[in-house]
């Protein structure tokens, strides 16, 4: 495959790096490059892996739909039995903003009684949506409930929640990319990039 060839944010070590990719309009720095992501991701399936017992499987619950990418290279990264549920929940409040009132839009396929659940998530931001989301599972009973979540952002955090696993810490900027989304557009981005100031 020639150079021309070679997707942008493909792992061959050369052009990975955030900045020499196309950013599209209105986009603006990138906060984390795709290099870094997938370093991350594999130190993060790596300690995942080292963590939970063997033999009991590990369940992995998806927050859709902005941990999609996250959660499918972290899945990869890890070397434990593991399985994957979803969840889709809406939280009221802004393009931006959450309120912390949360609907949940598709619930889990299965009950997760007895088991060790881990929520990947996206990004923590005021953390309400992640604090409904571990009282609403911690009420179904599981052996164990942990959070891995790619981005935090601590400068914006409303409440204290215990998150085990955590890729990066960023400034209190919106971001999007890599499953992140402004009103659905840029999930695609293969980096986390901020918004054009
Ligand atoms: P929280 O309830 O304020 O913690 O917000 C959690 C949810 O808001 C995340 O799961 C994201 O879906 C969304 N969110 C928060 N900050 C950002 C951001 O910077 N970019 C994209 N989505 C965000
Ligand atoms: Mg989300």
């Amino acid at each position: 495959m020639s150079a021309v060839d070679t997707p942008p944010g493909a792992a061959d070590g050369s052009a990975a790096d955030g900045q020499a990719q196309q950013t599209p309009a209105g986009i603006g720095d990138v906060v984390v490059t795709s290099e870094q992501l997938r370093r991350r991701v594999e130190e993060l399936g790596a300690e995942i892996s080292g963590d939970y017992p063997d033999g009991e499987s590990l369940l992995l619950v998806g927050v859709l739909k902005g941990a999609l990418f996250f959660l499918a290279d972290l899945m990869r990264a890890i070397d434990i039995p593991v399985e994957v549920d979803f969840m889709a929940v809406a939280s009221y409040g802004s393009a931006t903003d959450s309120s912390g009132v949360v609907r949940i839009l598709k619930d889990l396929d299965a009950a997760i009684e007895g088991r060790h659940v881990l929520i990947v998530e996206d990004i923590v931001d005021s953390g309400l949506t992640l604090q409904y989301l571990l009282r609403n599972l911690g009420w179904r009973g599981p052996q164990t409930l942990g959070v891995c979540a790619l981005l935090t952002k601590p400068a914006r955090r409303e409440v204290d929640l215990p998150i085990r696993y955590v890729g990066f810490e960023i400034p209190d900027e919106f971001v999007v990319g890599y499953g992140l989304d402004l009103g659905e557009r840029h999930r695609n981005l293969p980096f986390v990039a901020a918004l054009e100031r």
